[in-house]
């Protein structure tokens, strides 16, 4: 039975091989994922807590950046990915009650997180999307800081991180950008308050802090969205060559309302249930200056 044994014996180098490659995979990840980033610093903004500026952070957590969407409308936490296969992973409860970290935040920490993506105890956060807001102004920053800290305690515990084979094979294999700290030069310098609004400048960086680009691409003319799921729509095409049938006003209603100008609805990862709140302007004067 000379086929049955090499049959044996290729079934066993199979199963040697992959275990190797399962081996080799949680060895990198594992190695990867404990980087520290305790050496970046954080950078003190002066935080004020009038109502115009807490305002201010509000409509950055909810309409612009859209922490919200992980983080829940409380900031008190909610999963983000719970497959077993790919991971649980949890946004934090950023609040101060029973399960929340909020406590061991000051404000330089907190600046260190949400640009650099850095946790308290110098660990690359996962999937918070710090590459994005990096260029976050210190004004916008101060605002959304004392927003945070405006907020009622909520008591919610998180399950612990998590990743799956699949989660680790893809982050190993450069598909599932989990770290954005290891994307970020941690000497990054930041403006220290955003554009004047209405102007394209401001419009710009709205976009990036807010995503815009970070799915639809550097150049916006859309594509499949970074780290997605093969069944996810790619973003669309929004330079003036796939936006031919718009005009502000409809370009307006699709962010407010999910709806294109021929009447059918975009797909939901175009997170309208949040650009809805955006304002035609700026809504608040300068965190800093109040
Ligand atoms: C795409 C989902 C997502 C968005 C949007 C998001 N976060 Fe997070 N955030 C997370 C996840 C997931 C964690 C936990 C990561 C970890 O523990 O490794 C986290 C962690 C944090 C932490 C650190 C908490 C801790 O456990 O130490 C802070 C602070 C934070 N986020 C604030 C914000 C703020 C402010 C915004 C909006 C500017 C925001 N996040 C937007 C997913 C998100
Ligand atoms: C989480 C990823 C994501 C973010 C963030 C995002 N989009 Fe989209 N957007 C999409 C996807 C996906 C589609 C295509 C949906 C479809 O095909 O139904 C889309 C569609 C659109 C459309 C409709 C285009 C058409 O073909 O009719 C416009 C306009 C648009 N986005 C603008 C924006 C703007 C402006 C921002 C920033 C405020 C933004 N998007 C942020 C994923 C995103």
């Amino acid at each position: 039975m000379k086929w049955l044994r090499r049959l044996g014996i290729a079934l066993a180098v199979l199963v040697l091989v992959l275990a190797i490659g399962a081996g080799t995979v949680y060895g990198v990840s594992a190695s990867r994922l404990s980087r520290s980033y305790a050496s970046v610093k954080g950078h003190a903004v002066t935080v004020h807590a009038d109502s115009a500026t807490i305002e201010r952070g509000r409509h950055i957590a909810t309409a612009v950046i859209k922490c919200v969407d992980c983080h829940r409308a409380d900031f008190g936490g909610g999963l983000v990915v719970d497959d077993p296969a790919i991971g649980t992973v949890a946004a934090s409860n950023v609040t101060t009650g029973a399960g929340g970290v909020l406590a061991r935040y000051d404000d330089a920490l907190l600046e260190r997180a949400i640009r650099h993506g850095i946790g308290h105890d110098g660990r690359g956060l996962w999937i918070m999307p710090s590459y994005e807001v990096q260029g976050l102004a210190d004004d916008d920053l101060a605002a959304l800081i004392a927003y945070i800290r405006s907020l009622k305690p909520v008591d919610r515990t998180m399950p612990p991180l998590r990743l799956g084979p699949v989660g680790r094979a893809l982050y190993v294999g450069g598909k599932l950008p989990l770290v954005d700290a290891s994307r970020i030069a941690p000497d990054i310098t930041h403006p220290v308050s955003m554009p004047a609004a209405p102007t394209a400048e401001y419009g710009k960086y709205a976009a990036r802090v807010g995503g815009c680009f970070g799915c639809h691409g550097e150049t916006l003319s859309g594509g499949p969205i970074p780290g997605s799921p093969p069944d996810w729509k790619p973003a669309a095409n929004i330079t003036p060559t796939g936006l031919q049938a718009y005009d502000e006003a409809a370009f307006v209603k699709l962010l407010k309302t999910g709806t294109r100008p021929a009447g059918t609805m975009v797909d939901s990862l175009m997170p309208y249930r949040f650009t809805k709140d955006l304002t035609p302007s700026r809504r608040s004067r300068r965190a800093t200056n109040a």
